[in-house]
């Protein structure tokens, strides 16, 4: 830990002000390199009081989620304990990636507060609002099959699914295969990518990006916020940790006992069934009635002549929304 870190953790743990001698006893450095190391907590947008006589006293915290921040909260084994913070990139999607070929370890996190290049499926754009949002790229190394890898995407959505509703008043749904939606507009999506062999796969790179504190102006017309649906800004750290901890209980649930239970629950809080829809895949498009999850988590569509089309990638297009 940085010396920096430790003289946060004291203040924070301090009831009121700490002199400067007791905190240049405790780390046994000198006065004036605390001062030096106040003042760079004060740059990071911390923002610390000093009273002669009586020393020093953190007020507030900047909405940062630098790696001290997220480690304070953080309770996962192996997700995001290799963390990797930016103020900005062009995409966290690329930085892991790259990491991963270096051989960064299983659980790697990539997050910047901004992206220049964020993208979505099909060549979208993400927008990523600096400070509002979450946009972060998990590296896993998973002994899978290609043909589960897609499960992945339906395991992330599911972990932002319960962690929206475990911290927030906020009723989302999921969208097969990678939207989190709030009365059919985009709160989350999910970009997996994969580096693989014919029959072995290197790495998994999943990219969760997430509105959470943006506001009305900052969000394109397809999307909503956390705050825009509950009127309550969230802590970005509290979020992250509460997402990593889940998502990779999910993924200990999956790799142990299969994707059965997850399967179950995952289609509970899908809002396509029963729905008009129109499936655009590259060579071709349909209309149906979404009609369920099949074990292997490709979508089955009921389609006009009463056959069950397997879709197993596209886009889905909801034609008639219900919820
Ligand atoms: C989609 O909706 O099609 C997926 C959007 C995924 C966005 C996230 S933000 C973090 C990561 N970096 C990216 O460039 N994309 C993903």
């Amino acid at each position: 830990m940085k010396i920096t870190e430790k003289i946060l953790k004291l203040l924070r743990h301090s009831e009121s002000y700490i002199s400067g001698e007791t905190l240049a006893q405790e780390l046994k450095i000198s006065r004036t390199s605390i001062w030096k190391h106040i003042n760079e907590l004060r740059e990071l947008g911390y923002k610390v009081d000093a009273v002669s006589n009586q020393g020093y006293c953190l007020k507030s915290s900047p909405d940062r989620l630098y790696d001290w921040e997220l480690s304070e909260v953080l309770n996962t084994k192996d997700f995001a304990r290799e963390y990797h913070y930016y103020d900005n990139l062009d995409s966290t999607m690329d930085t892991a990636s790259r990491l991963a070929m270096d051989g960064c370890s299983h659980g790697t996190v990539v997050l910047a507060e901004t992206q220049g290049k964020g993208r979505g499926r099909l060549q979208r754009e993400w927008v990523s609002t600096k400070y509002k949002g979450l946009y972060f790229s998990l590296v896993l190394r998973p002994e899978l099959s290609l043909n589960e890898i897609s499960k992945l995407t339906l395991l992330a959505g599911l972990a932002v699914l319960k962690t929206v509703r475990k911290l927030t008043s906020v009723d989302c749904l999921l969208k097969w295969p990678n939207d989190i939606l709030v009365n059919g507009k985009k709160l989350c999506g999910i970009l997996t990518e994969l580096n693989a062999e014919p029959d072995r796969v290197n790495f998994v790179v999943v990219g969760i990006g997430i509105n959470i504190n943006n506001s009305d102006k900052q969000l394109l017309d397809i999307a909503t916020s956390i705050y825009k649906d509950s009127g309550k800004k969230t802590n970005r750290s509290m979020f992250a940790a509460e997402l990593l901890f889940t998502f990779e209980q999910l993924y200990l649930q999956f790799l142990d006992n299969g994707f059965g239970l997850i399967k179950e629950e995952w289609s509970r809080y899908c809002c396509l069934w029963g729905e008009r829809v129109k499936i655009n895949r590259l060579k071709d498009s349909f209309e149906g009635t979404a009609h369920s999850l099949d074990d292997d988590g490709t979508l089955l569509v009921r389609t006009d002549h009463g056959t069950i089309e397997r879709v197993l990638t596209g886009d889905v297009q909801r034609l008639r929304a219900i919820s």
